[in-house]
């Protein structure tokens, strides 16, 4: 018994010496050590040996069956790093890779995040409100009661609910006052919606990004301060400006802010309608009756606010004469940024 076994144990490794792929490996593991491998037949015939016989050969039967199993399992890890290596010289890492198509921001988002960034690093924190906003803080509190003719400036789509359309981004104004007391500096860029017929520069849909600033003693000099260094992170410029009186209830003073129609260079076109100026950022020192509703003492804090035209300034920036293909959710448009 102990001669058969030392022959299958060197047949046995005599063969796997030759195994050339995993296949040749399974054939090998079934002949020796399947069910009914060679020396797993040897193993079953132990019960018939002598009693005194059986546990040395026992034990050398076991050891020979480690000893292929063992070697078997090398032979499959080594195999297992060459289909590895094959794979890895199969791959030519110098070849230019393949095209990965990915989506793109919009150039609405691009702008606002370029925003984002300015404000952030003027200390103001980013806030966003509801699509669907109360009366109460889309104008109520913005110092526009209900029968105000104010209210007919802003096209409005009403819900069923009595609830808005928010018209405009200072229907955050005094939820962040709210939220956040003063001092308080925050930007809150958003979608607006006016029930408007469509043209080219109009849209039912459009950005605003609006600028609130409440502390002690803010002054109009903080807020051109600030709508300067916001056309600059824009622009990348200095950018022409002119200051006109404009009325808007939740402002007193209110200013319209214009800037030099960056299309024609001030000589008048199309888009600045032949002036050379376009309005694009209104603006003011915050209603005392706007403080009041925010919950603050108006008596000790002001400040400034401004709506800045984020769709108008998309187009100016970009040179986008019709304001609908923003919306249109046209691919040949949108790839281009
Ligand atoms: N909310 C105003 C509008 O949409 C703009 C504005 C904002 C004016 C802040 C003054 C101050 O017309």
């Amino acid at each position: 018994m102990d001669k058969i076994l030392e022959k299958l144990k060197k047949q046995a490794l005599d063969e796997f010496t030759k195994i050339k792929n995993s296949q040749e490996l399974e054939d090998l593991r079934i002949k020796y050590l399947g069910r009914n491998g060679e020396l797993t037949k040897l193993l079953k015939e132990l019960k018939d040996l002598a009693e005194e016989e059986k546990p040395r050969v026992g034990k050398l039967a076991n050891e020979v069956k480690l000893a292929l199993a063992e070697k078997l399992d090398d032979l499959s890890l080594h195999l297992q790093g060459k289909a590895k290596n094959s794979i890895a010289q199969a791959t030519d890492l110098t070849l230019p890779g393949q095209p990965v198509k990915t989506g793109s921001l919009h150039p609405n988002t691009i702008i606002q995040y370029e925003l984002e960034d300015v404000f952030k690093a003027l200390g103001f924190r980013v806030l966003e409100g509801p699509d669907i906003e109360s009366e109460y803080y889309n104008f109520e509190a913005l110092n526009i009661p209900d029968d105000h003719p104010a209210r007919d400036m802003q096209d409005t789509f009403w819900l069923t609910s009595g609830e808005v359309l928010k018209t405009h981004t200072s229907a955050m104004q005094v939820r962040a006052m709210e939220k956040y007391g003063a001092p308080l500096r925050a930007i809150f860029p958003g979608r607006c919606f006016r029930y408007e017929a469509t043209d080219a520069s109009h849209d039912s849909t459009f950005y605003q990004l609006e600028g609130l600033m409440i502390d002690q003693n803010i002054s109009i000099a903080n807020l051109i301060a600030v709508m300067k260094e916001l056309l600059k992170g824009v622009f990348g410029k200095e950018v022409k400006v002119r200051q006109r009186p404009g009325y808007f209830p939740f402002v007193e003073p209110g200013f319209e802010l214009d800037i030099n129609c960056l299309i024609c260079g001030g000589k008048g076109c199309s888009v600045c309608k032949q002036t050379g100026w376009l309005e694009l950022l209104p603006c003011g020192l915050v209603h005392p009756n706007v403080i009041k509703a925010g919950g603050l003492d108006p008596e000790k804090y002001n400040g400034f606010a401004f709506g800045l035209g984020l769709t108008r300034l998309v187009m100016m920036k970009y040179g986008i004469d019709d304001i609908r293909l923003l919306q249109s959710g046209d691919l040949r448009f949108l790839k281009q940024f």
